[in-house]
């Protein structure tokens, strides 16, 4: 029955955990995977998780989420998106449903745009995550790309995302990411943001965003939220992928939301039944105890205040890693600038090394990432941040 079945390609971001785990070497260092680490490179679970899972124990029964998942948890994932006093969500204008983290929302979205406005595509940014290109590949959306990224700045190509936002057609999708841009570690500032929405209403695009990192970009989850607030005070309809996998540290748990705002009430409702529709045949109803997690702790003034205080000392670290890892670099002699690494912000440091000296990061010093050049700095710590340092100078120097 399966002999016509090849082998798939590995995954670029998963396929480097799989080759780390499978290293003997006791130097090896794994900056591949988005994934936090403490300062002895260990995971991290959250003081406010452990104390949300506390409240859980033995009052948890088992039963079936609603196919939407849980509205506790969605009602906090909305006020964390669109504000507390969001008067889009007190008048129940936003449809949303927990979704299976954010790939599961982003999913979720691409089916509902294939089969809602099957002529419709997307634009997505030039890099971007890997998983966005399948995501909208296997919904069956045709894909354009837009300018994003200036490779000899390493910075935002402001004036070539500008021309592609008003070249595409009227009416276009866009995947915008809200925050802490994944690979690159590069967003559009305040001013900027403001421009892309103004020229996304003259154009009537309709912007979806991608929230994965809400908090990693200035370590306060209500600053990062700030180009959805523009957006909606410039009136668009919007839709949003919330991920609690990073800010909350909750991986494994699958727990996020996806909304899309609509003109009103009705049109909500009709949206929201029609995403279950779409969840239901694929995966029934989404699992319980992230999202009790993640309602405990929204919904609890003095557990989301610790909350608050961890996801900033996440941030913190990232930002002294960034830090060490360029003077460590520049220390070394390197006549190269290395000026990105504390320009970028969020999880990752687009760091501009090709992929031919990514190939030899890793034969020759078992140091794993992403063939693109991308560092999660969620990996880099005191201790490994000097041999990082070593081998990257050694790799790119002339
Ligand atoms: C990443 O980009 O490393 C994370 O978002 C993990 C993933 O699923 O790819």
């Amino acid at each position: 029955w399966w002999g016509h079945v090849e082998p798939a390609a590995k995954d670029p971001i998963l396929g480097v955990t799989e080759a780390f785990l499978a290293d003997p070497s006791p130097n090896k260092v794994n900056v591949g995977v988005g994934a936090y680490r403490d300062d002895n490179g260990k995971p991290v679970v959250l003081e406010c998780v452990r104390e949300a899972e506390k409240r859980i124990a033995g009052n948890l029964n088992m039963e079936y989420l609603p196919m939407g998942g849980s509205i506790k948890m969605i009602e906090e994932s909305l006020k964390l998106a669109y504000g507390d006093d969001s008067e889009l969500i007190k008048d129940k204008r936003i449809a949303a449903v927990q979704a299976l983290s954010g790939t599961g929302a982003c999913r979720l979205f691409a089916d509902f745009q294939k089969r809602f406005l099957p002529d419709s595509q997307i634009y997505i940014p030039i890099p971007t995550w890997a998983n966005h290109h399948n995501i909208w590949r296997d919904a069956h959306v045709p894909q354009r790309t837009f300018h994003y990224y200036h490779p000899e700045t390493k910075g935002l190509d402001f004036a070539a995302m500008m021309d592609d936002i008003k070249n595409a057609p009227n009416g276009s999708f866009f995947l915008l990411h809200a925050c802490a841009h994944n690979p690159t570690g590069v967003d559009p500032s305040e001013d900027q943001w403001r421009e892309i929405s103004h020229q996304f209403k003259v154009k009537n695009h309709f912007p979806f965003f991608d929230m994965a990192y809400q908090g990693f970009a200035s370590g306060d989850p209500e600053r990062d939220a700030k180009a959805i607030r523009i957006f909606l005070e410039d009136g668009h309809m919007i839709g949003c992928a919330q991920s609690f996998a990073k800010n909350m540290g909750l991986y494994g748990q699958r727990a996020g939301c996806l909304s899309i705002l609509c003109e009103n009430e009705i049109q909500a409702v009709a949206v929201k039944s029609q995403l279950q529709q779409i969840a239901r045949p694929m995966y029934s109803n989404p699992p319980i105890h992230g999202a009790l997690v993640v309602s405990i702790i929204l919904s609890d003034s003095v557990l989301k205040s610790l909350w608050l205080k961890e996801v900033k000392g996440m941030a913190n670290r990232i930002i002294g890693m960034r830090n060490a890892l360029r003077e460590n670099i520049e220390n070394l002699g390197s006549n190269l600038s290395w000026e990105h690494i504390t320009n970028q912000i969020g999880m990752f440091c687009y760091s501009g090394l090709t992929p031919e000296q990514v190939d030899r990061l890793t034969n020759d010093f078992h140091i794993y990432m992403t063939r693109n050049g991308r560092i999660s700095m969620a990996g880099v710590t005191t201790g490994n941040v000097g041999y990082l340092a070593n081998a990257i100078h050694e790799v790119s120097k002339a």
